[in-house]
């Protein structure tokens, strides 16, 4: 049994955690920023990167305390390396670095995208290799097939925005507060999902990629024209997600014989959209997997497990081992056709 410390600060949130390889959680926080960002409707990077800094080193001392643990009892240190924002990325992988250095401890430079795509193995212990994954984040929405650690194959990505941006985009204009995918979906439970006609971009296309620029210019529209109450707009925005993710997912389904189909990434802590795809996994006959809401969106304990996978599989980085703002899972994926600078 290793112990893993997990550190992450990638985007805006500040996280540390402690866990175990047979899966035991120790100790795990995370701070996020939203009040640090919402006056600019996103997140800015500069005051993000400052926030960690000020936040990460408390966090590091919190998670050792609660875990009654000193550093010394760690096994290896795993820091996220990117995809993210570089300045904050830099901040829990120098840290990481730091710690390894002083403490005479391995370091995994861990993918964040890795940390989703595993996080369900570690409340999961049934769910093996291979599984079709529906990675739905901030700044991601892709089909892969997870035959293996670090063998990863995309299948889909989006060719505009990410479904978690579309959700952000879809709330600053119906006015709600940052991170908008909560707050679009606590305002949908009041709404009616059929009220608004909006598109399901790309639904029905022969390849299960995923678009949804246009899906939140018919949101500007309806906003606009003042025909709509605000809990129906985003019931009926919410609802065209939930449509265009099914309909591409039981798409690649129909691709891989892959037995499980799982969900991960911030966007899957919307309860309409784990219980859709838990429809569509048992109508095709595959197990159906998807981490608790906590575990979905950013933390530390999927960074610090993913590290554990790969402290297992004797896969520890060198000290130079450098930040990445964008490191794809599958580095062999080509650019999609249409596609803008987010494929
Ligand atoms: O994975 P995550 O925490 O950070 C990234 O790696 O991007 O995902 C954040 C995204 C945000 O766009 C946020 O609006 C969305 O996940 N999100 C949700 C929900 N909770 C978070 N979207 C829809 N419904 C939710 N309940
Ligand atoms: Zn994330």
């Amino acid at each position: 049994m290793s112990v893993i410390l997990g550190l992450e600060s990638s985007c805006d949130d500040s996280a540390a955690a402690l866990v175990t390889s047979d899966r035991r959680i120790l100790a795990q926080t995370v701070v996020g920023q939203n009040s640090a960002h919402q006056p600019y409707g996103g997140v800015v990077p500069e005051i993000a990167a400052r926030a960690h800094v000020e936040i990460l080193p408390g966090l590091i001392e919190k998670v050792l305390s609660d875990a009654e643990m000193s550093i010394s009892d760690v096994d290896a240190i795993a820091a996220t390396a990117g995809p993210g924002l570089i300045g904050g990325v830099m901040v829990a992988l120098l840290a990481g670095k730091g710690l390894a250095l002083a403490a005479a401890k391995p370091l995994i430079a861990v993918n964040h995208l890795e940390g989703h795509a595993l996080s369900p193995r570690l409340v999961d212990p049934d769910l093996g290799f291979p599984y079709l994954l529906l990675l739905v984040s901030g700044g991601h929405c892709q089909l892969l097939e997870v035959n293996g650690l670090g063998h990863y194959r995309r299948l889909a990505t989006t060719i505009d925005d990410a479904v978690g941006e579309a959700f952000d985009k879809a709330a600053k204009l119906l006015g709600l507060p940052y991170p908008g995918g909560p707050a679009i979906e606590k305002l949908a439970r009041r709404g009616d999902p059929n009220a608004v006609p909006l598109p399901r971009p790309l639904v029905g296309s022969g390849e299960p990629h995923f678009s949804f620029a246009g899906l939140k210019s018919a949101v500007q529209r309806a906003v606009a024209s003042g025909d709509f109450q605000p809990e129906d707009i985003a019931a009926s925005f919410q609802q065209a997600v939930v449509d265009c993710l099914v309909d591409r997912t039981r798409l690649a389904l129909e691709g891989t014989d892959a037995p499980a189909l799982v969900v991960a990434g911030g966007v899957a802590a919307n309860q309409a959209i784990r219980t859709a795809l838990a429809k569509l996994a048992a109508k095709n006959c595959r197990k159906f997997s998807v981490p608790p809401p906590w575990l979905c969106t950013d933390n530390a304990a999927m960074i610090a497990w993913a590290g554990a996978e790969r402290f297992a599989g004797g896969l520890c980085d060198p000290l130079d081992v450098p930040a990445r703002a964008r490191w794809p899972l599958d580095e062999r994926a080509e650019k999609v056709r249409g596609a803008g600078v987010k494929a």
